[in-house]
């Protein structure tokens, strides 16, 4: 799946990574927001400490960028345990699966990033080793065919998903240590987040460039700190401080606007406005449009344009809400005046 966001964004970029490590908080203080969820955590994980077992598995959702795989990182932490990180489009094989679960150490956290491509035959695997701890391997085929059991050190999963919809119920319900939705940042949070990554990154601005940045990051924080770093860039290369006016510049340039849409997100209004009459249209024929991957659109653009109210989903399709028509300059047609949000 895409998680670059906004679509500008380089694939790679020499040192990124090590960058992106930087900022990833270190400890429970330094990771802003989500506060139940960092509760409920809080209680899962010093119950399990209490009482000396290992913490129950746990299923973490919602849009990419919102700080899922930095969640498993400061879980691992706190159990003092080390995180084997897998994904499931990279898990092609019962084998694979089997191999990973067979090889854990005692008290390690498996994390299973865009674990809804995890293929179901695979995926079967999985129930035993969530409830019972144990791995069940088919030897020999046919009559002969019997099944040996395999005993798993204590673990537990964390995984992550953009799609929750597409995990199987039986998967589902293996999460017993809890399933937490991820939701968007406030501006204030964002603002916070980007101060802290200001510090580690050793750039200078002040709370009116972090709230600028904050309003055109999709209340997300991968795409905030790709917006600082790109904007701090613009400023050394132009040689001028990271204001909010440079900030302007250097975004608009991105093609980003006020409101944090890049070119593909105003390209999906437009689309459903020009070529189908506002919507109800359906994610492929939009897709086929304009050449997007459906996922990319479902995953990345369309869950924060139906944050903001400017598509909406019904059973037969997207619809462009009046607010997506007046955002990129159109007039509202009477059809769409039903559609506030
Ligand atoms: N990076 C990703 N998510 C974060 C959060 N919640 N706080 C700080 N930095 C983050």
């Amino acid at each position: 799946m895409n998680t670059n966001i906004p679509n500008t964004q380089p694939k790679k970029e020499t040192g990124m990574r090590s960058l992106d490590q930087a900022l990833r908080p270190e400890s429970w203080t330094e990771y802003i927001g989500q506060p139940t969820i960092k509760e409920n955590l809080r209680i899962l994980l010093s119950a399990a400490k209490g009482r000396g077992h290992q913490p129950e598995h746990v299923l973490l959702y919602g849009p990419p960028g919102l700080g899922k795989t930095t969640l498993a990182h400061l879980i691992t932490k706190e159990i003092g345990s080390s995180l084997r990180a897998t994904s499931g489009p990279a898990i092609e094989r019962v084998g694979d699966l089997a191999s990973i679960l067979t090889n854990l150490s005692p008290g390690d956290v498996l994390f299973i990033d865009e674990i809804h491509r995890l293929n179901r035959n695979i995926e079967e695997i999985l129930y035993p080793a969530l409830e019972a701890g144990v791995l069940d391997i088919i030897i020999g085929k046919g009559p002969a065919a019997r099944t040996v059991q395999l005993e798993l050190p204590p673990f537990t999963l964390i995984a992550a998903t953009t799609r929750i919809s597409m995990l199987s119920a039986p998967l589902r319900s293996r999460f017993s240590g809890g399933t937490f939705r991820l939701a968007y940042y406030s501006h204030e949070e964002i603002a916070e987040i980007l101060r802290r990554s200001a510090r580690i990154l050793n750039i200078e601005a002040d709370q009116d460039a972090f709230m600028e940045i904050a309003r055109r990051s999709r209340a997300t924080p991968r795409t905030a700190n790709y917006l600082l770093k790109r904007a701090r860039d613009f400023a050394d290369v132009n040689q001028e401080p990271l204001s909010v006016k440079t900030i302007k510049k250097a975004l608009a340039l991105l093609e980003i606007d006020e409101i944090g849409l890049n070119q593909t997100d105003r390209d999906i209004l437009s689309t459903i406005i020009d070529k189908f009459h506002g919507g109800p249209v359906g994610l492929k024929s939009i897709a086929a449009t304009l050449s997007e991957e459906e996922a990319t659109i479902e995953e990345v653009h369309e869950p924060y344009l139906m944050q903001i109210g400017l598509i909406e989903r019904t059973p037969r399709g997207r619809v462009v809400t009046s607010q997506g028509y007046t955002h990129i300059g159109y007039d509202v047609p009477e059809s769409a005046q039903g559609k506030l949000v």
